[in-house]
């Protein structure tokens, strides 16, 4: 089966979060299995052309303006095709999607382009079998295949409900669509454009990055007002838990920490947390719990609970490790409360992927407290990394931590600290139960041992996505466009 897959970013070239983890780590999963998937994405700044070859050219007329492109075409180390799209106006920017916090005020123009070039390219140089679209960057494709009456099988898949893609409804004409698709059937949500529904209504299959997040987007409550329209095509929804590259993800090769470690020897685990305590300035003490997190700090990953609860954390004795960027006022909360704990808080804004995997190798506890979460990659590098996550049953998050109850523990298969209520209290009561496992050495070694011991390797999930390809491919040959 040959397969296009089409994701705005993709671990090595181009990486905001998880979903770049997921297109750099999938599709050579898949190729494994015997696919032939191709990845697509733009050419971002930082993505050099040397050692690419011109594939292609394609053009477009967006909102009266036309627009040429090139489709150049790599292989990434681990061997998987990649075509990068090169525009050079719209792509060769600062940002991925936006910049100093703002998104671009052209990103339908340029996702729309994207996916206008993604059909040229299937026309002219690669006919895929599949196109697997990924969020609402590239749900535009199954549109136009659909308003061409392509009947190629489109899968869909929500990585993130909470970006949609919204657009003032003036812009419709962007979108490149019949303008019979600007009803609440079709794109138009109240009022505007929701290029998201575009994925959500013309794929032939959809799916999600974890089994619970699939239930939950049908609800009010996680809908994002989407939540008709996914229960309307409920039958056609699927849950898949991502995975984990152990080739990027793994203490044991991570040429990012200071000393590698495995299940079986965690003496290195020992050497991080003292490096990471150096080079965060925090006092070098072996028995303090250190506590770590990275993440976009957007109000999905729970940040306001941790800066309500934090005068409690520290008064645990933990030392606290904060990596994120994102929204101003949480990164301005935290540096205030760095600067009020000298000695036992220590947040750092910006992107650093070094830092990241040190954070996960020196913490003995690591922070997920997500109001939502679709899958969480982190608490998976964490159970490899020997750091118990403490997480919010929420999305992937509940579907791959066990909170260590007396009975879990006996039948072991805890493997982390899981709190319900959304609220200050009940983080303070998992932190505390965490700190207090981590003081009691026997226990807190067998926590290590059920996560570090555990397979979430991508190898194991893309067998789920080979059903799914076919569900699709399936459904594509009953409901011909
Ligand atoms: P999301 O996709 O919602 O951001 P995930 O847990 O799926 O959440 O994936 C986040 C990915 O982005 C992880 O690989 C994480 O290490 C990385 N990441 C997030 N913020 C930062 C940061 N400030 N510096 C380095 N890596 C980060
Ligand atoms: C999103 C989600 C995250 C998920 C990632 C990759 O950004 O927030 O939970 O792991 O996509 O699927």
């Amino acid at each position: 089966m040959k397969v296009l897959f089409c994701a705005c970013e993709a671990v090595p070239y181009a990486k905001t979060g998880g979903l770049a983890d997921v297109a750099g780590a999938l599709p050579a999963a898949l190729r494994r299995k015997g696919l032939d998937v191709r990845v697509m994405m733009p050419r971002y700044r930082g993505i050099n052309r040397n050692g690419l070859e011109p594939v292609q050219q394609v053009y477009s007329v967006i909102g009266g303006t036309a627009l040429e492109g090139a489709v150049w075409m790599g292989t990434s180390s681990d061997g998987v095709p990649h075509y990068f799209l090169d525009q050079p106006f719209l792509y060769d920017r600062g940002g991925l999607y936006g910049e100093g916090g703002r998104d671009f005020e052209d990103n339908l123009v340029r996702f729309a382009f994207f996916c206008q070039s993604a059909l040229g390219l299937m026309h002219k140089t690669w006919t895929p079998d599949l196109v697997h679209c990924h969020d609402w960057h590239t749900a535009l494709i199954p549109a136009y295949l659909r308003a061409h009456r392509n009947p190629l099988p489109t899968l869909f898949t929500v990585h993130n409900l909470a970006h949609q893609g919204i657009f003032p409804g003036e812009q419709f004409p962007l979108s490149c669509l019949p303008p019979e698709t600007f009803t609440p059937d079709g794109l138009e949500f109240y009022g505007n454009v929701n290029v998201m529904k575009a994925g959500l209504v013309y794929s032939h299959a959809l799916s999600t990055v974890s089994e619970t997040y699939a239930r939950e987007i049908q609800t009010e409550e996680f809908g994002a007002g989407l939540d008709g329209l996914l229960r309307a095509r409920s039958a056609d929804l699927f849950g898949i838990l991502n995975g984990v590259d152990y080739a990027l993800w793994d203490p044991s090769v991570d040429p990012h920490i200071p000393a590698r470690y495995h299940a079986g020897d965690l003496a290195g685990k020992a050497r991080c947390k003292a490096a990471l305590q150096q080079e965060m300035d925090l006092p070098v003490q072996a028995y303090a719990p250190l506590i770590g997190t990275v993440a976009r700090l957007a109000p999905q990953k729970g940040f306001d609970l941790v800066a309500a609860a934090l005068d409690a954390i520290v008064a645990t004795g933990a030392q606290v490790v904060i990596l994120g960027a994102g929204e101003p006022a949480f990164e301005e909360a935290f540096r205030a409360a760095s600067a009020r704990f000298p000695h036992q808080v220590r947040v750092i804004i910006g992107f650093d992927e070094g830092l990241a995997h040190r954070i996960e190798a020196g913490a003995d506890i690591f922070l997920m407290p997500s109001r939502f979460e679709p899958s969480g990659l982190n608490q998976l590098y964490s159970l490899r990394y020997g750091t118990q996550p403490v997480v919010r049953r929420t999305g992937g998050l509940a579907d791959s931590i066990v909170d260590a109850t007396p009975e879990n523990l006996r039948l072991g298969c805890a493997n982390g600290f899981v709190f319900d209520d959304y609220t200050p209290e009940a983080l303070v009561a998992a932190i505390g139960r965490a700190v207090a496992a981590y003081r009691d050495p026997l226990l807190w070694r067998s926590l290590q041992q059920v996560g570090m011991r555990a397979d979430f390797s991508w190898d194991r999930v893309a067998g789920r996505y080979l059903e799914l390809y076919d569900a699709t491919v399936r459904r594509a040959a009953e409901r011909p466009s």
